[in-house]
């Protein structure tokens, strides 16, 4: 039997709204926290053991709809050798910048068997274990990708990939082109080795215009969705502060668009239209407020979707650090209260 996840990113009749949470693992776990003291981030995406046990936590404890790898954006950058640490409260940091024509053959093609095993490795443990819940499996979009190995780190305004795109508009295509192929690779490790759904987090592409987001990241994107269809799950293209890209995104190829809170929900799937499924969208700073907040504004969300086919209940961007669990769990119970009652 299909999952009710996979089924809602399908548009098919469920009973009630699928809900899971971008970033569910994460420091707001004490079990996580805990197990940070002794083994860095990306150790963790390294060991399949412990990537599997990491995963399972949230599932185990909020009974969400879908499981996510736990795993990170820059883990394929590392394992094709691009220099790269995780820096605590700042993000992803490079060594060495990419800026030249020169530099993009740093960007090997990535071998996920020889470069990449344990990430396959633990996908395979863990829908042996997850049984009858789905696993979405991810990857970064490519121009949230570039945005770190160009910026060298996180940034503000993204001068310089901006900077690149509209000054060597031929060298940023090609640089997008690999980190297209780098994420397609990524993602078919993934799907092949169990993943029910695969989500493609571009988020910082809300920085760009409609119109440089449609003439430099859309065709990629085009061609990239293209190409994952032949792995035959279901697609989710999420990114945050894309109020003003959502009619764009949707021509892009993925089955599930993933919305911010910037944007009322319903708003956003009138403008994605009928054809796609949506995915969000409740402000996490929000399970940080009284209860009762949290509970109107999820009650919200749900009553503004009810009557469409294909939502799937997620906050509109990660969990925060500082959420409380239970505020978590009450959240999942709401959920599937209200779309059972509707
Ligand atoms: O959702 C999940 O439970 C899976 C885990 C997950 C991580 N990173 C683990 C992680 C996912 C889906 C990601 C994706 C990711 N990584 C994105 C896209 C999603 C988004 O948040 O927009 C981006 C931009 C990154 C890059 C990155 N990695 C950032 C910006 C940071 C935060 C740095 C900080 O300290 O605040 C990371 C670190 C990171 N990746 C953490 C986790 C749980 C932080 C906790 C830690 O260091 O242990």
């Amino acid at each position: 039997m299909t999952s009710l996840f996979v089924r809602a990113c399908e548009r098919q009749e469920v009973e009630r709204t699928p809900v899971w949470f971008m970033r569910q693992a994460g420091r707001y776990q004490p079990e996580y926290r805990q197990l940070r003291k002794r083994l860095s981030l990306l150790d963790i995406c390294e060991r399949p053991d412990v990537c599997t046990e990491v995963t399972l936590l949230p599932v185990r404890q909020l009974e969400v709809d879908a499981a996510i790898l736990f795993s990170d954006i820059t883990v394929p950058l590392r394992a094709i050798g691009i220099g790269l640490d995780i820096v605590e409260n700042v993000g992803p940091v490079v060594a060495e910048p990419l800026r030249s024509a020169e530099d993009l053959g740093r960007l090997r093609t990535l071998v996920p068997e020889e470069d990449e095993p344990y990430v396959a490795a633990a996908v395979r443990q863990l829908v042996g274990e997850l049984g009858p819940v789905p696993l979405i499996g991810f990857a970064g979009g490519p121009f949230t990708l570039a945005s770190y190995l160009v910026e060298g780190g996180p940034s503000r305004n993204y001068r310089r990939l901006k900077g690149l795109m509209w000054q060597d508009p031929s060298l940023f295509h090609a640089l997008m082109e690999r980190l297209a192929d780098l994420t397609e690779g990524h993602l078919a490790a993934q799907a092949n080795a169990g993943a029910a759904a695969l989500q493609i987090f571009d988020s910082w592409i809300g920085c760009l215009s409609p119109a440089d987001y449609r003439r430099h990241v859309l065709p990629v994107m085009q061609d990239l969705f293209g190409r994952l269809k032949a792995l035959r799950v279901p697609t989710i293209y999420f990114g945050v502060e894309t109020a003003g890209l959502l009619e764009a995104m949707a021509g892009a190829g993925a089955d599930v668009i993933g919305v911010d809170w910037r944007v009322s929900i319903g708003d956003a799937a009138a403008r994605i239209g009928h054809e796609l499924a949506i995915q969000g969208n409740l402000d996490p700073a929000l399970l940080l407020a009284p209860s009762d907040e949290t509970a109107q504004a999820a009650k919200a969300i749900l009553r503004a979707m009810s009557g469409r086919r294909g939502h799937i209940f997620n906050l509109g961007h990660g969990v925060l650090p500082e959420t409380p669990p239970d505020a978590l769990r009450r959240l999942v119970e709401i959920v599937r209260q209200e779309s059972l009652d509707a």
